[in-house]
């Protein structure tokens, strides 16, 4: 065991899980690449969970953090101006496509979510919430109580009153075989099910993941959310998309990732890639919703000037280089090639994915296990997932380039070919 490591082993929870066998210290990165503490350079498919959106060292956003640390402010608070907040929130504003929109900023989704939660039972007075099976939301007592995959909820402490819906599951027996469009009538006929059975009076809100993050990257059919939010709007329900990890283009089709379904949302809840590494969450709600609270409310270091800095920088380079459509591109090279590598692997139970966040399925833990380590050995970064422990998801930069997006499919499917030639021979 490497010093660092029983350091670390000594002062951090048990629960805050490393990594492979022996876990890396990342020391530096440049563009889309990162290097540990023993030199050894890795192509990082999992940008430190979909965070460091535009890679490492970016120079626009180093310049920008670098001015505001120039000043000698990195923080003031919100009872004073912030032209960062203002710049930023005009701009999600305008992007999110929610009528007469307004913003808050947090630290992470977690609390973003929180936000959109309380907005959400505030508006509706009322605390039943509807949420996805196999969902994940954040690690507070109301994030957790939408948060639908065991290995996540040490308790069923709730503040909420919570049933959960299908839709991103079509792999249970019961849906197996049916097409996207029996597969939607189903899950719309459940939704009409719970309305009718397990709740009572007014429904809040049902919360989303476009594309389940922890889930494994597990999704409903495009469309499906269309079809669940016209059954929401005839009761008035709210309906909340979390696109922490979906968010800013990442899916290619759509700049967040519910617009795959043709739906825009109540409200956006948004965090990780936002600030390519620095700190910031929040969300994004028709005007009425968040305006409607009439208790005074803040979030200290939510919106700092630095966040905002490197926050408003990494939009602006989203946007002005259209990484929406480099995420599409790299990301159909990568897709139909695990797909087309799959159909010789007996091992890879399925690929879904959409722009650069894309996973394989395979059959066990252990084998997901064995990824992990071959790849890293081969330089490339992934990460694991799935509510069976048994997914590899993977989220590079969406300034990935087309180079490096064919030099990690070659990556990914040699350890496929090894896993599964291992597998055959058991
Ligand atoms: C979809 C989704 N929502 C919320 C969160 C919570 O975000 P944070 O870890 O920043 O609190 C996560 C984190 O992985 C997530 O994937």
């Amino acid at each position: 065991m490497s010093e660092l490591l029983a350091r670390h082993r000594a002062v951090m929870p048990n629960w805050l899980a490393l990594n492979y066998h022996d876990p890396i210290e990342i020391v530096s990165g440049k563009g889309n690449r990162v290097i540990d503490a023993d030199g050894k350079s890795y192509l990082d498919f999992f940008a430190g969970i979909l965070t460091n959106m535009i890679g490492y060292d970016v120079p626009e956003v180093r310049a920008a953090v670098e001015r505001q640390l120039a000043t000698g402010v990195v923080h003031t608070s919100t009872v004073y101006l912030l032209r960062g907040q203002v710049e930023l929130a005009e701009k999600i504003a305008r992007v999110s496509g929610i009528p007469d929109a307004k913003v808050f900023f947090t630290n992470s989704g977690t609390e973003a979510n929180e936000t959109a939660l309380l907005l959400a039972t505030y508006a509706r007075k009322s605390d039943q919430v509807l949420a996805m099976r196999q969902s994940y939301h954040g690690r507070s007592f109301g994030a957790i109580s939408v948060t639908s995959n065991r290995s996540w909820k040490n308790n069923s402490l709730s503040p909420l009153n919570v049933h959960f819906l299908h839709g991103a599951d079509r792999h249970l027996v019961q849906f197996e075989g049916l097409s996207d469009a029996d597969y939607i009538k189903a899950c719309v006929d459940d939704l009409r099910h719970v309305l009718a059975t397990s709740v009572s009076d007014d429904v809040a809100a049902l919360i989303a993941e476009p594309v389940q993050g922890v889930g494994g990257f597990t999704m409903a059919p495009d469309g499906l959310f269309a079809a669940y939010k016209e059954v929401l709007d005839e009761q008035g329900i709210l309906f909340i998309s979390d696109e922490v990890q979906t968010g800013w283009g990442r899916t290619g089709s759509s700049f967040f990732g519910i617009g795959n379904h043709g739906v825009t949302p109540d409200m956006i809840t948004f965090a990780k890639g936002l600030g390519n590494g620095f700190a910031v969450g929040g969300v994004v709600a028709r005007g009425d919703l968040m305006d409607a609270p009439h208790a005074v409310g803040l979030s200290t270091f939510g919106g700092n000037p630095i966040s905002m800095a490197a926050a408003n920088a990494t939009l602006d380079y989203v946007l002005d280089h259209d990484l929406q459509a480099n995420a599409a591109r790299t990301g159909e090279i990568i897709i139909s090639g695990l797909k087309a590598a799959a159909e010789r692997l007996s091992v890879v139970k399925g690929v879904r994915g959409k722009g650069l966040m894309f996973a394989v399925e395979l059959e066990t833990p252990a084998q997901a296990g064995r990824f992990m380590e071959l790849t890293k050995r081969a330089g490339l970064l992934a990460g694991k997932g799935g509510l069976y422990g048994t997914a590899i998801r993977m989220a590079p930069p969406l300034t990935l380039t087309v180079e490096e997006a064919t030099e990690g499919l070659g990556i990914i499917v040699t350890a496929l070919e090894t896993i599964d030639a291992e597998a055959a021979a058991q």
